[in-house]
């Protein structure tokens, strides 16, 4: 089918998730590091969250959300790969064409997005413009990371909070009035705040000052009370905007699906908006904070076992380093979820 005759909107086809089978739990922090089950359960809403097996990289996960998400779309020929990552497999070159050529796409456009806990979003809006220009008809957009990884074995608060998985999503060409038809996307940036979740060492600032890195520079910094300020304000008013571009009111909203942060900051958004917890839907306490797999994750697993359903009106919402941000609406179509667990 010519894009021109399958319209040039892009909508929801199908979607897979994988998380690695290892969980740890917060009892299995605490016997390494000076925290408590009760401190993370009442400070995060985290119980447990999966963290990979020595030797299994982003790209690993990915396939496999990449390959249920296909499943699911019953569509093998997606033309390209999109992949929302902070935890690539390498510095040099992007994950997606690895991911591609593993999924048998060899020869498709394949590149990664990097805005932290908003990948996602960034990449639906950015998989939309390819549907939207032409250049794709069906995009295979990819949220998947490896965060135990980069995570400084001696923080226990980043180490509470952030799991690893992946979660995909096949957009195809479509009409702008069709359920699963992704609404205007919302996107923002404040990066007079860069500093507040950052990877130090192995950038080309580092690597140019001539000073090598301490240790503790190559993991993962986060400066969370910081964060969570700038969390609560930005996906608020990313969501009412994008409210407003859908013409919804806060009381139209279905479900509300925000990036699994900290089960705190959701509800606090949620609060602001004026949309009754019932209707908030999460899985941190199962899989913590996965970063630009958590809204997929949350999406997938929720359109298997019928949180989600045909009809609802879905109001998404991501925060996370850059400091970037992003929002958007849609009508949750028929649609097939394969998750793993
Ligand atoms: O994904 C997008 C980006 N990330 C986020 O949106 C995360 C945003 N931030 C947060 O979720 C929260 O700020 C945290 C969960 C990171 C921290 O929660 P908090 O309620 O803001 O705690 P806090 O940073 O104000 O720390 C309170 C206390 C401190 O001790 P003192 O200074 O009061 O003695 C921390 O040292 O809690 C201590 N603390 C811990 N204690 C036990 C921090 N982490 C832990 C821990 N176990 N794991």
């Amino acid at each position: 089918m010519s894009a021109a005759r399958a319209g040039t909107h892009a909508v929801v086809a199908g979607l897979g998730s994988y998380l690695p089978p290892r969980i740890v739990t917060n009892d299995d922090l605490a016997a390494h590091l000076d925290t408590s089950d009760e401190w993370i359960r009442s400070r995060t809403g985290i119980a447990t969250r999966r963290w990979v097996e020595r030797g299994v990289s982003t790209s690993d996960l990915a396939v496999e959300a990449g390959m249920l998400a296909m499943k699911a779309a019953d569509d093998d020929m997606v033309d390209a790969v999109v992949l929302a990552t902070t935890t690539p497999d390498r510095l040099c070159p992007a994950t997606a064409p690895e991911v591609a050529a593993r999924l048998g796409l060899t020869g498709r456009a394949a590149f990664d997005v990097s805005a932290v806990c908003a990948g996602f979003l960034y990449g639906v809006a950015v998989s939309a413009g390819l549907v939207a220009s032409g250049a794709a008809t069906r995009v295979l957009l990819i949220g998947a990371e490896t965060y135990s990884t980069i995570l400084d074995p001696a923080d226990r608060t980043t180490r509470a909070i952030f799991g690893d998985g992946a979660a995909a999503l096949v957009l195809r060409a479509g009409r702008a009035d069709e359920p699963g038809a992704i609404g205007r996307c919302v996107l923002g940036s404040d990066g007079e705040h860069s500093e507040l979740i950052n990877i130090p060492a192995g950038g080309s600032r580092q690597r140019s000052s001539g000073v090598p890195a301490a240790p503790a520079e190559h993991y993962f910094q986060m400066r969370g009370g910081d964060v969570y300020r700038h969390a609560v304000e930005r996906m608020t008013a990313a969501a009412l905007e994008s409210l407003e571009l859908a013409g919804w009111e806060p009381g139209d909203v279905d479900r509300f699906v925000p990036h699994q942060a900290n089960a705190r900051i959701a509800a606090a958004v949620a609060e602001r908006l004026g949309i009754e917890p019932a209707r908030v839907l999460g899985n941190i306490a199962e899989v913590g904070n996965t970063a630009a797999a958590s809204v997929p994750l949350l999406l997938t697993e929720s359109a298997a076992d019928g949180r989600l359903e045909p009809g609802h009106r879905v109001l998404v919402a991501a925060f996370g380093g850059g400091l970037a941000w992003g929002a958007t609406t849609l009508v949750w179509p028929h649609v097939t979820a394969l998750p793993s667990r």
